[in-house]
């Protein structure tokens, strides 16, 4: 399924590759894997994370591989296979991707340089620029912004085999999300919670593209909440948890209740839940990511209204400033090789930044929407003390029901997030079939 894409993957890759060189004057570049990372004053080396812009080429794993991509060749790969009795290193597989690449492995990393052929004028995009100057490569062509600000851009627009990555990522998220259900509707703790979690989706923690995030209650509040609490008997349950398939990685939220939870809490629940999927119903090309910000800001206004939180609704709510202390974060950011993928502020292909409105300093895309790419729709309502506090006294008091909110505050908040693929006509939503 996913490697029946894999060829057409790489003709992308080399297709834009060429055209952003040639925009950029270069015959070349060279991007190394990465280097572990090593915790300071510390013999131990944080999780190893691919560099995304060699993991947009190929999932394989590990530091200190090469790939040349140049223009009118195939790009040559060389595979770093060092001999180690440490640490496993397996020989490299029959896997789907080779034949797409030029193929050769050293033991060494000096000698993997050895085997590039870097005679035309090449850029060097990685974290090892000591090793590109070793190897003649000018200071000015080591991470030149104006190539990578290309390749962000680019990152944007996912291909048939990047969406076919992130619809496992997907499912295996989602059998992960049903195992911490029903360990949830057991009573277990978050600490339980997190390891049904795992076992579901079948891999370590290391190998997720995130923290998971698995709050009971209060702890909800917290937006990245990643403490991992023995008591159990919630009465909510916030999870943002996602996988890993390849490299893609999917960014699922959904919020629980249980006996015991405020039944103006369950209606919020299944409030945030319907306007997200209205949410989801908006996206189309040519829509800014913003408008699609000030919807659910507008939205979470009616809602909060609703259930009588607020004593004001949409537009007026909103821009009395009442919204923001509930919804403090953006709608979403797209996604792909990372979980916030690069590119959702850029202004053009060459770079700029476009920043959000200053009354949405989170927002992290302000891109308008584009078919192809994905990103999340991840509205949220919290009970936030530090947020709340401000509008207890002075102008704003009077339009909150403070007596409901202090009854709220125990249950934490509620987001629901899904991921989403922009096509011709709409959206598809790639979380829901699953989950
Ligand atoms: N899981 C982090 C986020 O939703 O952005
Ligand atoms: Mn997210
Ligand atoms: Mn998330």
């Amino acid at each position: 399924m996913v490697a029946e894409h894999y060829a057409s993957h790489v003709a992308t890759r080399q297709r834009r590759a060429e055209a952003v060189l040639g925009a950029c004057g270069y015959d070349g570049y060279v991007v190394s894997s990465g280097v572990p990372f090593t915790h300071y004053a510390d013999d131990m080396d944080a999780p190893f994370h691919s560099v995304p812009h060699f993991a947009h080429w190929l999932p394989l794993d590990g530091p200190h591989h090469l790939l040349h991509v140049r223009v009118g060749k195939r790009a040559r790969l060389v595979r770093f296979a060092p001999e180690d009795y440490w640490y496993e290193q397996l020989p490299l597989a029959e896997v789907f991707w080779r034949a797409e690449f030029e193929l050769e492995e050293s033991p060494d990393v000096a000698r993997c340089w050895k085997r590039l052929d870097l005679s035309g004028r090449t850029a060097y995009i990685g974290d090892e620029p000591a090793l590109a100057r070793a190897h003649g490569i000018a200071e000015a062509d080591i991470n030149p912004p104006l190539l990578i600000a290309r390749l962000d851009w680019e990152r944007a627009y996912k291909t048939a085999y990047e969406v076919a990555c992130l619809d496992v990522a997907e499912s295996l998220a989602a059998r992960g999300h049903r195992a911490a259900l029903a360990a949830f509707e057991n009573g277990a703790s978050e600490l339980a919670i997190h390891h049904e979690y795992l076992a579901a989706v079948g891999c370590t923690e290391e190998q997720l593209p995130y923290h998971t995030i698995i709050a009971l209650d209060h702890k909800g509040a917290t937006l990245h909440y990643t403490g991992k609490r023995t008591v159990g008997d919630g009465r909510v349950l916030l999870i943002d948890c996602g996988a890993d398939y390849l490299g893609y990685a999917s960014d699922i939220t959904r919020t629980w209740t249980r006996k015991g939870c405020d039944a103006t809490f369950r209606d919020l629940v299944k409030g945030v839940d319907k306007l997200q999927q209205r949410l989801c119903e908006l996206v189309k090309p040519g829509i800014p990511y913003l408008d699609l910000h000030v919807a659910a800001h507008d939205q979470i206004a009616d809602l909060l209204h609703s259930i009588g939180v607020l004593k004001k609704s949409g537009r007026e709510a909103v821009e009395l400033g009442l919204t923001g202390p509930f919804f403090p974060h953006g709608l979403g950011h797209f996604l792909g090789i990372q979980v916030h993928d690069v590119g959702g502020r850029q202004k053009t292909p060459d770079g700029g930044i476009q920043a959000p409105p200053s009354a949405y300093p989170f927002l992290r895309t302000t891109r308008a929407v584009e078919e192809h790419q994905v990103f999340t729709i991840e509205p949220g309502v919290y009970f936030i003390e530090m947020l709340l506090r401000g509008h207890r006294q002075g102008p704003t008091a009077q339009h909150f029901d403070w007596a409901l909110i202090d009854r709220l505050l125990p249950f934490g908040g509620v987001r629901i997030e899904d991921n989403v693929l922009v096509t011709a006509a709409g959206q598809r939503n790639l979380t829901r079939p699953h989950i």
